[in-house]
């Protein structure tokens, strides 16, 4: 199912499964001479507030292993590919994020784990909010208590 939200501007993929998964179409400039993608204030549904990014990350890495209790994110393969294991409690999806123009959006209370990276991928973060450990769930089992 895809959606266009005119009025937040930012285009949306509702992947067609148990969980609520949306993927964003990042606007971009397409060119013989190579392309631009383009993340300004309303291309994602919150105020980025901070930019992070995963780089030389061995192969075998394991990256995640969290929920957030307030913080939303938009996960983007900038370079190469990776797969996002998401679970809400209920059911567990994988997706695998390979191409820079599409940004996963991982909103809060979900848990999420990061594998399977290929060479010199590169995961681009955009965060709703600065960096806070109390906004972290690090426990699986705490994580079930805290969905009840
Ligand atoms: P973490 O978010 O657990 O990484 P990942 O989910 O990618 O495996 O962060 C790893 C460490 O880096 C942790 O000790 C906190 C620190 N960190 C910061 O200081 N600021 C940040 O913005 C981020 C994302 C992490």
């Amino acid at each position: 199912m895809v959606r266009f939200d005119e009025n937040k501007g930012f285009s949306r993929h509702k992947l067609d499964r148990i969980m609520n998964i949306e993927i964003i179409d990042i606007p971009k400039n397409e060119k013989k001479q190579g392309n631009i993608a383009i993340i300004e204030n309303n291309t994602v549904p919150f105020e980025i507030k901070r930019v992070y990014y995963l780089y030389d990350i061995p192969s075998s890495a394991k990256r995640g292993g969290h929920s957030h209790k307030s913080i939303q994110q938009v996960l983007i393969a900038i370079s190469g590919s990776f797969d996002v294991i998401l679970k809400d409690g209920i059911s567990s999806e994988k997706i695998t994020l390979n191409k820079p123009d599409k940004g996963l959006l991982i909103k809060n209370n979900i848990w999420r784990e990061l594998e399977n990276f290929s060479s010199g991928a590169v995961c681009l973060v955009l965060a709703s909010a600065v960096y806070d450990e109390e906004d972290y769930i690090r426990n699986f089992k705490e994580y079930l208590k805290s969905k009840k």
